[in-house]
């Protein structure tokens, strides 16, 4: 006898299979997710949950019953012969112990061997190879039907189109994730903006994007790659009879696998290795959102089978979100050095990876816009490891009537002066200049800062201590400090003012470029201000510099050049200048050493993988003494790539751009010919 079902649990489970449906469709057709992961797999689980307890609620077209969404009109459908599974969830240690106790259970053994995986935040592939060629690639769609996706698939560099070697099985489907490098993903994004095309909110949305790209040649374009994590139909050889054996098999055909799977011992084995990638998450090049653990015998999993939408014998095993829902409740606007306004957003607290996060931010007013937040609406933040957290996006579905719009304020909020916004210019400014206090506080910190004048034990804090109790109004003035007008500072007391009177003393002996950089002059980054100390040599003959004779400067264009000429224009900041002078900072000149003069001068070199002579710095340090460029990226106009230990996609592109690769033996021969070797 079944027990009938109250009216209230069929309308929640209308509702949520309302939901779910709306959510796939967001998240599979338009590859464009409206709420972060969690909160699906919430709707999903609660659904799952209403569906046990009555199962004659369990319909056809459950959600439950069917993974994934339609194939999108436009790619041809594909039939898996053998369907593409999904994964069973654990998100604690206990449900992973239950997971392995019903593995032990099913198997009558004492204890079980895995193959560990991370799991790779991409989407499930299966590619089909005749005679070791591929003939044909299809996304997972419900799991038995997906979308016929070839010709993008083939567009993809990582993925052979002959397997490698001739001892391949006659019909072979391997099955893996596509999925886009974190760079990669940064710079494609970078691109996007601009040529004033749509972002994606993350990785995974970018491989999806790219895959479901009806023209080929835009696929081509997208950074993709692929790690294979099993097979399908497999004709005409045996393959090993465990899993981890079967992986380094399709290595051996050309075929690439993640280099972290490893094989461990029972649920131990499976809790160390997720500590252990949980760790290095934000370590790895690409996003993963968990592991998974898989019974190594294919034996055993064959023994012990599937349920309906995924097998027995694998569970993937969570990590906590990074992204979280959240409301906004307001947006305030940060003063910078350079008076430049940053809209932050005030969030109702919200828990992100263990981390209690109420501020995030929205980079610049165009974003706001392009993203369409408002004030009251729920937006998802996101925080992966160090970087500062963000509001990726709009949950548009639940946004209540009353929101209000984020407007640019006309007046800075610190200073009360204008705020402009010049055109082409993406960020707002304060015009307050010296008179905000937010800039000068700002200024003044970044003075201190440890690239600059590197002052010792003066932090943000104290700095707004000193601005607040008047004590300082320009950076000059931080060299007049006496001991006891420090001391007399809350949470001061006699010895660390000691200690920052003699650390304000120590930086008065600085270096040219430094003492560039510590000015803030808009645009001048470390880089400039040491080209800057190398061209003129000294200070009187940059201040002196017109815009023209700046322009000569390598790396200083016409907008850089007019920012650092109308700097040393301004009275006030040529008095500050005096009377630093005055307070004792000093440095040496530079001995200038002609560009057309200096043996490496136009050439640019890259640095990648481990050097065993030198740390990379000194290297970039050494070439830099003698002219040369040192650039973070490969390009044609690279002169040469200096590949070390472990070296890797710096010098995939180089070998793809026909740059020189040099080893580093090379490095040090041409260092030791000018005599800077050691
Ligand atoms: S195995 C029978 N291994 O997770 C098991 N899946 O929730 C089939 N995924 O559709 C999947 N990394 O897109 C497997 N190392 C890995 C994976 C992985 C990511 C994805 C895959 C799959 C989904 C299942």
């Amino acid at each position: 006898m079944s027990k009938t079902i109250p009216d209230d649990v069929i309308q929640r489970a209308a509702k949520l299979r309302e939901q779910i449906a709306y959510h796939n469709y967001r998240y599979y057709a338009l590859d464009d997710p409206e709420i972060p992961d969690v909160e699906y797999d919430r709707l999903f689980r609660g659904l799952q949950e209403l569906e046990q307890d009555y199962p004659q609620l369990v319909t056809h077209d459950s959600p439950t019953q069917r993974v994934g969404a339609e194939p999108l009109k436009g790619f041809a459908e594909v039939r898996h012969a053998i369907p593409m599974l999904s994964l069973g969830n654990v998100f604690s240690e206990e449900a992973l112990a239950d997971f392995d106790r019903r593995v032990r259970e099913g198997l009558g053994v004492e204890e079980v061997v895995y193959c560990v995986e991370p799991k790779l935040d991409g989407l499930a592939i299966s590619i089909r190879y005749e005679d070791g060629l591929l003939v044909r690639a299809a996304t997972r769609g419900d799991g038995t039907t997906g979308e016929d996706v070839t010709q993008n698939v083939r567009t993809i560099e990582a993925v052979p189109l002959k397997l490698y070697g001739d001892a391949y099985p006659a019909v072979l489907e391997v099955r893996g994730e596509v999925y886009m490098p974190r760079a990669g993903f940064e710079a494609l994004n970078a691109r996007q903006r601009e040529k004033g095309e749509k972002t994606f909110a993350n990785p995974r949305n970018a491989a999806a994007g790219s895959l479901r790209q009806l023209d080929p040649r835009i696929t081509a374009t997208r950074p993709l790659t692929i790690y294979c994590y099993g097979v399908g139909v497999v004709e005409g050889t045996e393959l090993p009879d465990h899993h981890y054996a079967i992986l380094q098999q399709l290595k051996e055909w050309g075929l690439r696998v993640c280099p972290e799977i490893r094989v461990v011992r029972g649920m131990q084995g499976c809790h160390h290795y997720y500590m252990e990638i949980e760790d290095k998450r934000d370590t790895l090049p690409y996003d993963i959102d968990g592991v998974v653990y898989k019974v190594n015998s294919l034996a055993q999993q064959r023994e012990l089978g599937f349920v309906s939408r995924a097998p027995r014998w694998a569970t993937a095993h969570k990590f906590p979100a990074q992204e979280e829902m959240t409301i906004l409740e307001n947006v305030e606007w940060q003063v910078g050095r350079t008076g430049a306004l940053t809209p932050v957003a005030r969030l109702l607290p919200v828990h992100v990876a263990g981390v209690m996060v109420s501020n995030a931010t929205l980079h610049n007013p165009d974003e706001i816009v392009r993203k369409g937040v408002r004030i009251g609406d729920t937006v998802i933040v996101r925080r992966a490891g160090d970087v500062i957290p963000e509001v990726v996006s709009v949950v548009a579905s639940k946004r209540p009537p009353d929101t209000q719009p984020v407007e640019t304020p006309t007046h800075c909020p610190v200073c009360g002066a204008d705020v402009l916004q010049d055109e082409g210019e993406a960020v707002p400014r304060c015009t307050g200049g010296l008179f905000c206090s937010a800039q000068r506080k700002n200024g003044i910190k970044h003075f201190a800062s440890r690239k600059a004048m590197d002052i010792d034990g003066l932090g943000d804090k104290l700095v707004e201590q000193l601005v607040d109790a008047e004590l300082i109004k320009d950076v000059a003035d931080l060299f007049a400090l006496t001991r006891e007008q420090i001391a007399g500072l809350e949470r001061m007391g006699e010895k660390s003012a000691d200690n920052l009177v003699a650390a304000l003393k120590q930086s008065k002996s600085t270096t040219l470029e430094r003492f560039l950089y510590a000015l803030g002059i808009r645009e001048v980054g470390e880089s400039t201000a040491r080209t800057l100390a190398n061209y003129f040599g000294t200070l009187d003959k940059v201040e002196e510099a017109s815009e023209e004779q700046l322009i000569e400067v390598e790396d200083v264009g016409p907008i850089v050049a007019h920012h650092i000429h109308t700097f040393f224009r301004q009275p006030h900041n040529r008095e500050v200048i005096d009377k630093l002078i005055a307070a004792g900072v000093h440095w040496p000149d530079v001995e200038v050493v002609q560009a057309a003069e200096q043996p490496l001068a136009g050439q640019t070199f890259v640095l990648t993988g481990t050097l065993e002579a030198m740390p990379r710095d000194e290297a970039k340090a050494k070439l830099q003494a003698l002219g040369a460029k040192v650039s973070g990226s490969v390009s044609k106009k690279t002169s040469a790539v200096v590949a070390g230990e472990a070296a890797g996609s710096k010098l995939t592109k180089a070998e793809q751009l026909g740059v020189e690769v040099w080893d580093e033996k090379r490095l040090l021969a041409l260092l030791n010919e000018y005599g800077v070797g050691d």
